[in-house]
């Protein structure tokens, strides 16, 4: 039972039924094949990567003695057990590798043995050097800036890893790893690409002359088990009472949007809050690239495409957004909205396509609107400023703002009511803030999520809907 239904159920008001279900349980059988690897080609990337470390030695430096073992083991595992799948060679390789020391007597004592092959099958099954980063499950990101220096995210912080390339043709050789079972390329011509990783993990790729530290990874980890909105209440990003608030939002299907900078955690809420959508409902949602996680059965996912190479075949959030509302939907979901589509998604608002949620770039709630602005204007149709802030208006119902502050917390700093127009300005008026009291020994934020003691003026269309929020919500507690 969620939140908001425990209060229903508590002032006497029956629960939507959907809301059982809900909580019933999350999709897994699509998620476990999601997380398949594929198996299949190992063995052959395998073999590439060799080639090219043949041709790194060429032009570098005597062998290390750890190097000279790697490449014997991986000289031996090409001659012996090509034909083997990949399962059965990994258990064999440490006892080859215990052989090749004792045959040789300059790698006696002088290699450490784990380390060569646990690198090697990291090589052999993943991404090399930074595979184990991809495994460690308390890591959220990991950004390869050129060969030398590899950095991740952990519980919100950044840290510099001892994880080194040994030169730029080694992290091109796992860039290729990652780019080419999707059937992209980078090179020169297409320096820069957008990837995924078969566990859905988002990946952008950007190289040299373009990058000039050499070519950079970022990686944003899938994570297998998605925040819920208790997870973000025990995270200190928002408050029970503000859970309860946007659960109901959700629920009397108004339009929401959830604005931050990168990384601020906006793709997470937007999850969040689709959690609250009835089951019985249609869903469309439209990404960039598929980051969402529905738990509900009727969901229509669609991810818009690049250019091919000759620069054709683009399909855009934009043309996304117009299919969608030829496809029936009760709710549309977009993951970010940064250009002309923000006309036609408004328009949707506002022509009965409410209860839409989406994400945007921008730093407050009052910034949101501005850059929704300039987007219309991309759209290339002339509209007054006055017309597009009366779309604006119309259409959008909340903000989210949410920050990643300093110490790495994400929080939602403001819950903001779009109120309509006052001559020619967009009323915002905030009904939860954070207010910062200071910052600790720890050099954590300080401060409070609080309700601002005003009401929404929505309010009566949440009771309509047959939902009731209790008044405490909006107001501040004691101490
Ligand atoms: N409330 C939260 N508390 C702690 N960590 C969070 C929270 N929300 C998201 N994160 C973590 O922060 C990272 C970024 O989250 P998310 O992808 O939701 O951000 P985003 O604002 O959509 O980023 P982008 O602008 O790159 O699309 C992820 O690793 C995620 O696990
Ligand atoms: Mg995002």
């Amino acid at each position: 039972m969620s939140l908001l239904d425990k209060i229903q159920a508590r002032a006497g008001h029956e629960p939507p039924e959907t809301a059982a279900s809900a909580a019933a349980g999350a999709a897994e059988p699509e998620e476990a094949a999601r997380q398949a690897k594929p198996k299949k080609d190992l063995l052959t990337a395998f073999r590439h990567i060799r080639g090219h470390d043949a041709k790194a030695k060429a032009h570098s430096a005597p062998l290390s003695k750890h190097q000279e073992l790697k490449n014997k083991l991986h000289k031996q595992i090409l001659n012996d057990l090509k034909d083997e799948p990949v399962e059965n060679i990994l258990p064999k390789i440490d006892a080859m590798a215990v052989q090749i020391i004792q045959e040789d007597e300059s790698l006696r004592g002088k290699v450490d043995r784990k380390k060569a092959v646990e690198e090697l099958i990291h090589e052999l099954t993943g991404y090399g050097p930074i595979n184990p980063l991809l495994l460690d499950e308390e890591i959220s990101e990991v950004m390869v800036n050129g060969p030398h220096q590899v950095y991740v995210e952990r519980g919100g912080r950044l840290e510099l890893t001892h994880v080194q390339f040994r030169d730029d043709e080694h992290v091109m050789n796992i860039i290729d790893k990652i780019v080419s079972p999707i059937g992209r390329r980078v090179d020169e011509s297409s320096p820069m690409v957008d990837a995924r990783l078969p566990d859905g993990s988002r990946v952008n790729v950007i190289i040299p002359p373009l990058s000039l530290k050499g070519p950079s990874i970022t990686i944003r980890k899938f994570s297998k088990d998605p925040f819920t909105i208790d997870d973000l209440i025990g995270f200190g990003t928002l408050t029970r009472d503000m859970a309860i608030f946007l659960e109901a939002c959700v629920k009397a299907r108004l339009n929401i949007f959830v604005s931050g900078g990168t990384g601020s955690g906006k793709t997470t809420t937007l999850n969040v809050l689709s959690s609250f959508i009835p089951s019985d409902e249609r869903i469309v949602t439209i990404e960039d690239a598929a980051e969402l996680q529905l738990w509900q059965e009727h969901v229509v996912s669609l991810e818009s495409r690049p250019p091919n190479i000759e620069g054709r075949g683009a399909v855009t959030i934009r043309d996304l957004v117009r299919n969608s509302l030829r496809m029936r939907p009760e709710r549309i979901v977009i993951g970010e909205v940064r250009g002309g589509e923000a006309l036609d998604m408004l328009q949707a608002m506002n022509t009965g396509h409410d209860g839409s949620l989406a994400t945007g770039h921008s730093n407050s709630p009052r910034d949101m609107i501005a850059r929704l602005e300039t987007m219309v204007l991309m759209a290339g149709i002339e509209l007054p400023v006055k017309a597009i802030r009366e779309q604006i208006a119309g259409a959008v119902d909340l903000i989210i703002q949410q920050s990643r502050l300093r110490d790495g917390s994400r929080k939602i700093t403001n819950i903001t009511e779009v109120q309509g127009m006052e001559g020619d300005v967009i009323v915002l008026q905030d009904i939860f803030s954070f207010r910062q009291t200071g910052v600790d020994e720890a050099g954590r934020i300080a401060g409070k999520l609080v309700p601002t003691g005003v009401r929404p003026r929505f309010y009566e269309r949440l009771e309509t809907s047959g939902i009731h929020i209790p008044a405490s919500v909006f107001i501040e507690e004691e101490g």
